[in-house]
């Protein structure tokens, strides 16, 4: 570079540096605006939806007179007054209607829209539907399911390696047995809701809060029988989403649209939260039946598990989301000979949906039993079962999917765990002061993760960004990323700014729509920043070229003499302020707007065949927690969690940090306190957070070391050799549900496998140490 440049001054915000979230100050001052915050337009209405009382039967009487004639109500919506096609699957499966036909397949399922001047006015009215059912049996778990001959939503799927029986056959030792695994509500801050607004001939904008605006925008031009040019979808941000807003939006927006233009007026749409609970799609709960043969140092030579799951009423997206079990139903370990099927079955429950992980996490939980089980059957430390089981050399480097592990650092992330956390000592004072501890017993446990990085469905990995920059300088981003919390949208500004090498705050993020970029797929699978920015780079890329070319021309230097060099943009020897060379251009006639586009290289997948490489790279990382459980009570405390995880290199330390913190505490509650409970009626009883217990600010292990594998590079050519964050680290807390178990086996001096499945509430920790200490009582 030239003499001038050890002036060259570091941009503010370009990537690998710490940057606030662009909304943070405006989440805490309470100027982020969300959907109800936007100001109404004059005239708008509000919905609300009437919800059934039925798990499974027919509708026989349907009067809803008394909604009509309730106060402030301007008319009331049934599946007859679909414009379009009621219908909202979004596997083109035709199994989810918006509003109820004949039936109803679950209690709670939506089968009328009111509207009404106010929102209170709606919510009121929705009450006072007089609805009759021939009720029919209903199945509402997966033992139910089984017991009716097991009728799933959608195919299952298998993988298989090897020979599975004669490996267990042959197998020194052998486990089998049972888990079940809980669901769990998305809880997001700002709950489902939509706002619609028509326009003149078939159009309509819509803002939603989703996670998947191409959907929302398919889905609304699908029930109202328009074309997608017809619809605009736009979302600045949702208050949370953590996969609850990849399909499950879709019937606000819906029913929103359907009003809108009925009604010609705006109609917006806010479910309470207990109605939000009742009738939107969580976490999938799962029964995983395995047996493991391995030998006498607990190396695995044989898995045999089926993964079956509660997928509600419908298929939804419960065709992924258990393929994803399977796919992480190995974690870090390697198979020599394994078969692995799923069952998605068909319940009368809510449709299930994404959640963070969406499968993997329950694959994993399955996979860390029967490592367990392992260790507790040969007396051994979990840990060093995990470690002796973890991908490695050739030979013991292929997944059950046959995709080759070539990035693989889990043995280091857990070495070094294993040494900043202490565990070794720490392990054995926990088992000295068990030994003469009599109410307190604590547990500890190290738990690695490796999680597959892309939509499984290949299509999926594309995106899509537009960048303008305007003649002043300033630089407008738009892409198909949606922000949820989580930062993509101050990462995929710090690439572009790191492209133009301009301040972070000469770029104007701006709320994602379908009417810049099209196509996009959901935010989801961890890929928001790894998709967008690429996408964005590709546009600023497009950008510099038009530039460098005008530049080397209108000064006669060559090309490789224009140089992006931080708020300015050196010539030959001249440097020219960032400003005004964008004028010069402007003025020079370049085209100073791109669309940018990227697709994941590398990647393919046989689901029929149950073989290719589905995944770009592996993320990876390994948590160490410890807990302190009263016997008498089944209570329970996390005293100290370490954690390090591999983002790569990170866009945004910051950013990611927070994302482990956050994911790890919503892992912990997913697997200790959250319970969901239907009763014999079919209903979902635990609808508020009164009955619903999420992690609280007093529930933060005491100790919370959180560190980035700051070594790691990305192997595979990601957006500046970062990698995706958003859901792994919420599979590091299985460490809590494994140290929890520790605690309660000590009761039985270590000699019984513990088997507590999830959740792990202080109720089932007290039963699991009852029917251990009458198990090695001898009872
Ligand atoms: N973080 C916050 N704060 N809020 C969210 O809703 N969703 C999670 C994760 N982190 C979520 C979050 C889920 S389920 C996914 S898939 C990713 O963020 C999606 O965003 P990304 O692809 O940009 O990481
Ligand atoms: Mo995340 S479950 O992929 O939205």
């Amino acid at each position: 570079m030239s003499a001038l440049s050890d002036e060259r001054k570091p941009i503010s915000g370009g990537v690998h540096v710490a940057q606030r979230h662009d909304s943070g100050h405006k989440h805490v001052a309470g100027t982020a605006e969300y959907i109800d915050d936007i100001v109404e337009p004059a005239g708008t209405l509000h919905a609300y939806l009437g919800l059934s009382t039925c798990a499974n039967g027919a509708i026989t009487a349907m009067d809803l007179d008394a909604v009509r004639a309730a106060p402030g109500v301007v008319g009331v919506l049934t599946a007859a007054d679909v414009p379009g096609v009621n219908d909202i699957s979004p596997n083109h499966k035709d199994d989810e209607p918006i509003l109820a036909e004949g039936r109803s397949v679950f209690n709670g399922q939506p089968l009328f829209a009111v509207v009404a001047e106010t929102r209170e006015a709606a919510r009121r009215a929705a009450h006072l539907a007089k609805v009759e059912y021939a009720e029919e049996p209903f199945d509402v778990d997966v033992a139910a399911a089984r017991a009716s001959g097991g009728r799933v939503v959608t195919e299952g799927m298998t993988m298989r390696r090897g020979d599975v029986p004669g490996a267990l056959a042959s197998a020194r030792h052998r486990v089998k047995g049972s888990m079940t695994i809980g669901g769990q509500d998305h809880f997001y801050l700002e709950g489902q809701i939509a706002m619609a607004t028509p326009g003149e001939d078939d159009e309509v904008t819509v803002y939603s809060s989703t996670q998947h605006p191409s959907e929302i925008q398919h889905m609304v031009g699908h029930a109202l029988g328009v074309p997608s040019n017809a619809v605009n979808v736009i979302v600045r941000r949702m208050g949370g989403g953590f996969g609850g807003k990849e399909t499950q939006g879709n019937i606000f927006a819906c029913v929103a649209a359907i009003a809108a233009k009925a009604f010609g007026r705006t109609v917006k749409i806010r479910p309470d939260r207990d109605d939000d609970m009742i009738a939107t799609g969580k976490r999938h709960d799962f029964v995983v039946d395995y047996e493991v043969g391995f030998d006498d140092a607990g190396r695995i030579s044989a898995v045999d598990a089926v993964y079956a799951a509660r997928c509600g009423y419908s298929a939804d997206l419960s065709g992924p989301v258990t393929d994803r079990a399977l796919f992480h139903a190995d974690n870090a370990y390697y198979y020599p000979n394994v078969h692995l099927k799923s069952e998605p079955l068909r319940t009368n429950t809510v449709s299930n949906t994404a959640f963070r992980g969406f499968g993997g996490p329950q694959g994993m939980v399955g996979c860390e039993r029967w490592i367990e089980d392992i260790a507790y059957t040969l007396g051994m430390d979990p840990l060093d079962v995990r470690k002796a089981n973890f991908y490695g050399e050739t030979g013991r480097d292929v997944t059950p999917y046959y995709q080759t592990v070539e990035d693989n650092i889990v043995g280091r992330v857990v070495e070094e765990l294993e040494a900043s956390s202490d565990y070794r000592k720490r392990r054995e004072e926990i088992v000295a002061s068990n030994r003469t501890s009599t109410v307190l017993k604590r547990g500890i446990a190290l738990t690695p993760v490796k999680f597959g990085i892309s939509f499984t469905m290949t299509a999926f990995n594309q995106a899509g960004a537009l960048v303008h920059i305007y003649k002043d300088g300033s630089v407008h981003l738009n892409h198909g990323g949606t922000e949820m919390g989580q930062g993509v949208y101050v990462k995929v500004a710090q690439v572009l700014a790191d492209e133009f090498q301009i301040d972070l705050s000469k770029v104007k993020i701006t709320a994602t729509t379908t009417g810049k970029v099209p196509n996009t797929s959901a935010t989801a699978a961890s890929s928001g920043s790894d998709l967008n920015g690429m996408a964005a780079a590709n546009a600023a890329g497009q950008i510099k070229e038009r530039l460098v070319k005008f530049a080397a021309e209108k000064y006669g230097v060559p090309e490789d003499a224009v140089v992006f060099e931080p708020n300015c943009v050196l010539v030959g020897n001249q440097r020219i302020d960032w400003a005004e060379f964008i004028n010069q251009a402007y003025l020079g006639r370049v085209q100073l707007s791109a669309a940018g586009f990227y697709k994941t290289p590398d990647i393919h997948w046989d689901r029929a065949a149950g073989k290719g490489k589905p995944f770009f790279y592996f993320a990876y990382g390994a948590a160490c927690s410890e807990v302190v459980v009263d016997t008498l009570t089944g209570e329970y405390m996390v005293e100290r969690v370490d954690i390090l995880h591999d983002v790569g290199k990170s866009l945004n330390p910051a950013i990611d940090i927070g994302q482990i913190e956050g994911g790890f505490i919503q892992g912990m509650g997913w697997l200790t306190t959250e319970e969901l409970w239907w009763d014999d009626k079919g209903q979902l009883r635990t609808h508020a957070p009164s009955t619903y217990k999420i992690p609280l600010a007093s529930d933060v292990p005491k100790v919370f070391n959180v560190r980035l594998a700051e070594w790691s590079v990305n192997k595979a050519p990601t957006i500046r050799r970062s990698k995706a964050v958003g859901e792994p680290p919420f599979m590091l807390a299985i460490s809590v549900l494994e140290a929890l178990s520790m605690a309660a086996a000590s009761v039985a001096d270590y000699r019984i496998p513990p088997r507590m499945d999830a959740p792990a509430t202080p109720e089932r920790v007290l039963m699991t140490i009852e029917r251990l200490k009458r198990a090695a009582a001898g009872q």
